[in-house]
């Protein structure tokens, strides 16, 4: 069984559901609220471990109702939550709404997250044991830096979501092999409106680029190969959170498993398919049958 580690966040998201977004100034009447276990990293956690692989979570949540919540329900996606420590503050939070078109709008405020700014003793056992390291950008940034740096030592792939966006250091990227960013993530990073050059210049920094296109699919470049467009299931959305942290997921455990990137970007696109249909972050995630059942080659 593939090995992935996940160093990273924890949020309970608080989710409104409502026909449109308000607009700054303006107050609108929502449909329904709800409470969802998310946060990027446990979410790409959970995605992992549906999607068939031994998943080891490296973060923390704050001592609270919502910490004891995140850590069940990792724990009852398989997730080994041992390097899940749990501190003394309010666990993060993500202040999410949902449209009736099933975009989202994501405010985070860290808490406990906030606290993960190195490696614990541990924590590199664990990412050494691993086949691939996943990492986002809601801890701060040291960690990040350290949990890359930490990989390379130990020959781990590291595969990093650059959200929330902002700028990323020399000591980070050099230790990148893959970048997955939506198009807007792309787009900031790279300061280019269009996504094909965007990914372009952004392999002039990492190796090995995906830029997810949404319903359109997704586009891959490597500095040695022609670029891949990777078609995305026509499905209707109703709710798109988390769908980039399940594309993620899958992704690092087609990639674990040696499938061509063809197959494991359409793979991942089936998952994040499936995602999209269902309400929630940790909540929307495939296992891997109906992940298999989705998949056409
Ligand atoms: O990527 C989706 C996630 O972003 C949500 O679950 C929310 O917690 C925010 O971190």
């Amino acid at each position: 069984m593939t090995q992935i580690a996940v160093l990273g966040s924890t949020n309970m998201d608080l989710v409104a559901y409502v026909e449109r977004a308000p607009q700054l100034g303006e107050t609108v009447t929502g449909r329904e609220f709800r409470t969802v276990p998310g946060g990027k990293g446990a979410n790409q956690a959970i995605a992992a471990a549906r999607a068939g692989a031994t998943v080891s979570m490296i973060g923390a949540v704050g001592h609270d109702a919502y910490g004891v919540r995140m850590r069940e329900t990792l724990e009852h996606s398989g997730v080994d939550t041992d390097s899940l420590r749990t501190i003394d503050c309010p666990s993060g939070t993500a202040h999410i709404v949902v449209d009736d078109e099933g975009g989202n709008a994501i405010v985070v405020i860290p808490g406990a997250n906030g606290t993960v700014d190195h490696l614990a003793p541990g924590d590199e056992g664990v990412i050494a044991s691993a086949d691939t390291l996943l990492l986002q950008l809601e801890i701060p940034l040291p960690a990040v830096v350290a949990g890359a740096e930490a990989a390379r030592r130990h020959g781990v792939r590291t595969i990093l979501t650059p959200s929330p966006t902002r700028t990323l250091p020399s000591e980070l990227l050099d230790n990148i092999d893959l970048l997955v960013a939506n198009e807007r993530e792309a787009a900031a990073l790279a300061d280019r409106a269009d996504p094909r050059d965007a990914a372009a210049d952004l392999l002039g920094l990492v190796p090995q680029v995906v830029v997810t296109l949404g319903a359109a699919g997704s586009l891959y470049l490597t500095r040695d190969a022609a670029p891949l467009v990777i078609p995305a299931p026509r499905v209707t959305a109703v709710d798109s959170t988390g769908a980039g942290d399940t594309f993620v997921g899958a992704l690092a455990v087609a990639l674990a498993e040696e499938k061509p990137i063809r197959e494991a970007l359409s793979w991942a696109a089936a998952a994040a398919a499936l995602a999209v249909q269902r309400e929630g972050a940790s909540t929307s995630m495939p296992y891997r049958p109906e992940i298999e059942a989705q998949y056409t080659a």
